[in-house]
């Protein structure tokens, strides 16, 4: 079932060619095939550089990898000694394996492919083998409120205290069931996870006793990080963080990087 994967790694070069790795992913982008936009990437960089600046280490996975458009983004954060996990119900191994060789990924750094449905992976050795211990988890896989819930409940066996879950198409109109599986999941284990951004597409969930860390970035760094990254955008926290502790994010609204209540604007409560 489980297969490595190998990609001709080669050192990371960025900082003696003034290339971002940002950047040196967006060189990449167009060449694979898949659905993972400029702004989300925009978004996981900057979330993955802020977990390597708070010491925030653990696994990858990713449930639903088509041919490794966005799995490419996390090979290239993947750190010497972490293994990416690479699922899918009709693993391509060619093109994966092209993408993930374009990321160039550091040495040291292990791919495994998992093929088959992603339900079966809550009784794969994967769960005892390495619970709690990932940082980054992308739930990609069949759109289906019953597959998600399943996905969801994986990722809280397996995500580590200081990682972060992202789901894809919340708040899609095609599949409305994405949405309520989220909320849905959340409400039912609000001691597991909370729901701290969404926008673009996709719905990002850390641990409630380490949320206030990534709710502290979207405040504090993302905007910029974002602006960086040639993506305007508007980060939006419109209510009490009581009423709900998430922000929001899309295009850029009112002129204004970081947006408040409709009251008061100017102030970002995290
Ligand atoms: C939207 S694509 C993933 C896009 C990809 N993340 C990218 O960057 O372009 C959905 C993928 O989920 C896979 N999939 C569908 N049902 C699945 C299941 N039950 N378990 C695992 N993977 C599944 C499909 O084979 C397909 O490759």
């Amino acid at each position: 079932m489980n297969q490595s994967v190998s990609t001709a790694p080669a050192p990371d070069r960025s900082s003696a060619t003034g290339v971002t790795r940002f950047e040196r992913y967006m060189q990449i982008h167009g060449s694979i095939d898949g659905w993972f936009s400029r702004e989300s990437a925009a978004i996981w960089d900057s979330l993955l550089e802020f977990q390597a600046a708070d010491g925030v280490r653990g696994n990858m996975l990713e449930i639903g990898v088509w041919e490794g458009k966005s799995a490419a983004l996390t090979a290239m954060h993947a750190r010497p000694g972490e293994t990416v996990h690479l699922a899918d119900l009709d693993l391509k191994i060619e093109p994966i394996q092209r993408a993930l060789g374009a990321a160039r990924p550091e040495p040291g750094v292990e791919f495994t492919t998992i093929a088959g449905d992603s339900r079966d992976l809550n009784v794969s050795p994967l769960v005892a083998e390495e619970f709690g211990r990932h940082r980054f988890i992308h739930i990609d896989g069949e759109h289906t409120a019953r597959a998600v819930t399943n996905d969801l409940a994986l990722a809280n066996q397996l995500l580590a205290p200081q990682g972060v879950v992202v789901v894809d198409d919340f708040f899609s109109w095609l599949y409305p069931q994405i949405t309520e599986a989220v909320l849905r999941y959340v409400r039912q284990f609000p001691d597991d996870f909370a729901l701290f951004l969404c926008g673009y597409n996709k719905a990002y969930l850390a641990r409630p006793h380490y949320v206030h860390r990534y709710l502290e970035a979207c405040a504090t760094r993302l905007p910029a990080q974002l602006e960086a990254r040639g993506v305007v955008s508007t980060i939006a926290k419109t209510t009490y963080p009581a009423e709900l502790n998430t922000f929001g994010i899309g295009p850029r609204f009112q002129e204004m990087p970081l947006r408040g209540p409709d009251w008061d604007p100017k102030t970002i409560r995290v």
